[in-house]
């Protein structure tokens, strides 16, 4: 017997019928394709708390358990033992890599992480100061202009290098947009280093000593640097149907260049309830101040006359820890002293999340800490700006928006997205 669901309405007494399809792991959904022309009706979920939008294979996630998987392996297993881009591979490729593959990888990255010089005079359309998410997003649009070949790929090889390309560029997008803000030379990609530690030259050389950063200095890279910003990458690089990655899939949806769909989802990102939170986070926590102020804020964060939010809290899926989080939680743990952490700052993290995990308010909409709420202090001290904070997500996010691009673009059964609603007009 086929499973369905049917709903009776009881003003006319009608039953209706809809197909239940079953997910190889967490909740089936119900097929209401035909809601409408069965019914009449549409149907309403604000927010979209209870609604599947596409099919996917490639990112997992358990709110309840607090469970994070790409591609059927979890994120615990992927943050201590590969590096980011092996996560990439593994994204694009639907498996990790071998030896060779993720040599050969590693490589047309190296490669492909130098802009087109003519790119690079985008940046002087931007004020100094200008906050380095606009400038991603809009050089993430203007990149379809130099590769408009991009716009419908056809064979793998094609969707690969596409993504390959902007997954590589994008570390030199961020880093050459903050180099503008502060009105500093850009330094260009060195193709001796790896993807990570590139992006951290790229932010920290400076022309009349870029000979000497890999001498004993305040900004040399050291590989645990490296290592803690590559576990970031990784836990950043994708998180299933999230605000950015549908905005990507709208975009993706009408047919619309890849360049400018990762654009709309670094937009997307920028807000403070989605990737922004990142760098609030951090202005929250100094904004507090101390131990002592905790307290205040968490009463506010409860008061509901008042607009104030702990920043780093709460999430639409995770109703447990976030996995992610705690894995953030164990990096700051075990770098403290190594990264030289700013421990007041950790203090004031650690009280709220104290206080926040006993309190009723907290408990009974389970709100816990998310990845953006330890991320900021393991960036602060590898001496990455406020203002980067989102763009290192975006670094982070490029492969996964990039995967589930691909994947609708090669789903037969895909529509333009384009929604109702409950009209209460005239
Ligand atoms: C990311 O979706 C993803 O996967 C995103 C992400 C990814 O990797 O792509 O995980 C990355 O965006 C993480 C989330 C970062 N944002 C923040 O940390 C901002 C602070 N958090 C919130 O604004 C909020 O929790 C959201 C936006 C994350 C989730 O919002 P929901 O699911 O719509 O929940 P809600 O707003 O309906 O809140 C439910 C209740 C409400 O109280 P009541 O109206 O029931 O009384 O919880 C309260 C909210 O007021 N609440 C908070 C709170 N978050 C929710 N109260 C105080 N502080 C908070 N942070």
């Amino acid at each position: 017997m086929k499973p369905t669901v049917t709903m009776r309405d009881n003003r006319t007494g009608k039953e209706y019928e809809f197909e239940i399809k079953e997910a190889t792991r967490g909740p089936s959904v119900v097929d209401i394709s035909s809601f409408y022309a069965q019914t009449g009706m549409f149907t309403f979920d604000n927010g979209y708390t209870s609604t599947a939008s596409c099919q996917s294979k490639i990112t997992f996630i358990d709110g309840a358990k607090g469970e994070l998987r790409y591609r059927g392996h979890t994120i615990e297993d992927l943050a201590n033992n590969h590096s980011y881009l092996e996560t990439c591979y593994l994204l694009l490729n639907e498996k990790l890599p071998t030896k060779e593959e993720s040599y050969a990888f590693d490589l047309e990255l190296r490669h492909r992480s130098f802009l087109h010089n003519e790119l690079t005079h985008l940046f002087d359309a931007f004020p100094t100061g200008a906050h380095p998410m606009a400038t991603l997003s809009a050089a993430s649009a203007s990149l379809s202009t130099f590769f408009y070949n991009h716009l419908n790929p056809q064979t793998d090889s094609e969707y690969q290098e596409m993504a390959r390309r902007i997954v590589a560029k994008m570390p030199t997008i961020a880093a050459f947009a903050y180099r503008h803000s502060i009105g500093a030379a850009f330094i260009q990609p060195d193709i001796n280093r790896s993807f990570t530690e590139n992006f951290l030259y790229m932010l920290r050389a400076y022309p009349h000593e870029r000979m000497h950063i890999d001498v004993e200095g305040e900004r040399t890279i050291r590989p645990i640097e490296v290592e803690a910003l590559d576990t970031i990458f990784t836990l950043h690089a994708d998180h299933e149907q999230n605000a950015s990655t549908s905005t990507v899939r709208g975009v993706a949806s009408t047919g619309a260049h890849p360049y400018v769909a990762i654009s709309a989802g670094i937009s997307a990102l920028w807000g403070r309830a989605h990737g922004g939170a990142n760098e609030s986070v951090i202005k929250q926590l100094e904004m507090i101040g101390s131990v002592e102020r905790v307290d205040e804020f968490i009463a506010r964060a409860k008061d509901p006359n008042d607009a104030f939010r702990l920043m780093g809290f709460g999430h639409r899926v995770y109703k447990n820890f976030d996995p992610r989080a705690k894995i953030l939680k164990g990096l700051q743990d075990k770098l403290k002293d190594e990264l030289n952490l700013d421990s007041n700052l950790m203090q004031i993290a650690n009280k709220i999340e104290q206080i926040a995990l006993s309190d009723e308010y907290f408990i009974k909409r389970k709100l816990y800490p998310n990845i953006d709420f330890y991320s900021g202090v393991i960036l602060t001290a590898l001496q990455i700006p406020k203002s980067m904070f989102t763009p290192v997500f975006v670094i982070g996010r490029t492969v996964g928006w990039i995967s589930q691009w691909i994947e609708f673009k090669k789903d037969t059964n895909t529509k333009i997205a384009r929604p109702r609603q409950l009209y209460l007009g005239e």
